[in-house]
């Protein structure tokens, strides 16, 4: 199955490929999830593999008519293999909750597979991924959008926006609105739950999670409107 470049329209998006001198490990040619999670758990593309402790791909169902696509895993997320399920997972899972959206329905995803983090103390501190790692993982989400071909995608914060719509879009400027997109019917943008959990005060936090959970809210409006 081509999940590259043949399958998307020109954009002013980094190109999709490995980083020069890495190479992806052999591809499936089948539709199948489980094929292409078994191959990205070899990927060398980029030379975040060899710090993470594992690839941590997409989960959900099959069936999923929406994804959510976040920026990569943290550190709960690369020990346990799955995606979302450290702090920011439960804030994730809370707005879902408020929203009405059931997350064994919905399928979710990182734009970057490995956990980039750097040494701080005792602890590992998140890193952001740069484009050429962005443009490297790139295969796998278009995998993963070609294969599940999602009604609705959904954004959580600037990488995963950036990565998927536009360098330069502004989730502050652009949350919550649909935006043409060729990827999908739906595509929309909100902030990532882990600016919820960076707010300074309780007030601002209480605030931040009524805006997402309101973004969250026009997701849930969609699916209604496919059913
Ligand atoms: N943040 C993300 O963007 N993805 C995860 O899976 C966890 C935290």
């Amino acid at each position: 199955m081509s999940a590259g470049k043949g399958d998307r329209p020109p954009s002013n998006l980094p190109e999709a490929g490995p980083e020069p001198g890495h190479e992806y490990p052999e591809l499936p040619e089948t539709r199948s999830i489980g094929a292409w999670r078994d191959a990205a758990a070899h990927c060398k593309a980029c030379d975040l593999w060899t710090k993470a402790t594992q690839t941590v791909f997409g989960e959900g169902k099959r069936t999923a008519k929406v994804i959510f696509v976040g920026e990569q895993p943290g550190d709960k997320e690369d020990i346990a293999g799955r995606p979302f399920v450290g702090p920011a997972g439960r804030v994730l899972d809370e707005a879902l909750e408020a929203a009405g959206i059931d997350r064994d329905t919905v399928y979710v995803t990182n734009a970057v597979k490995h956990f980039k983090w750097r040494t701080g103390g005792k602890r590992r501190l998140h890193e952001k991924p740069n484009r050429s790692e962005i443009a490297a993982c790139r295969l796998w989400l278009d995998a993963e959008i070609a294969i599940l071909k999602p009604q609705v995608i959904v954004c959580l914060g600037a990488t995963a926006a950036q990565a998927l719509l536009s360098p330069t879009f502004k989730v502050t400027k652009e949350r919550g609105k649909l935006i043409p997109s060729p990827l999908a019917p739906h595509v929309l943008a909100t902030v990532h739950p882990s600016s919820i959990l960076r707010a300074p005060d309780d007030a601002s936090r209480e605030r931040e999670m009524r805006l997402f959970v309101e973004d969250l809210r026009a997701v849930a409006k969609v699916i209604r409107g496919l059913c």
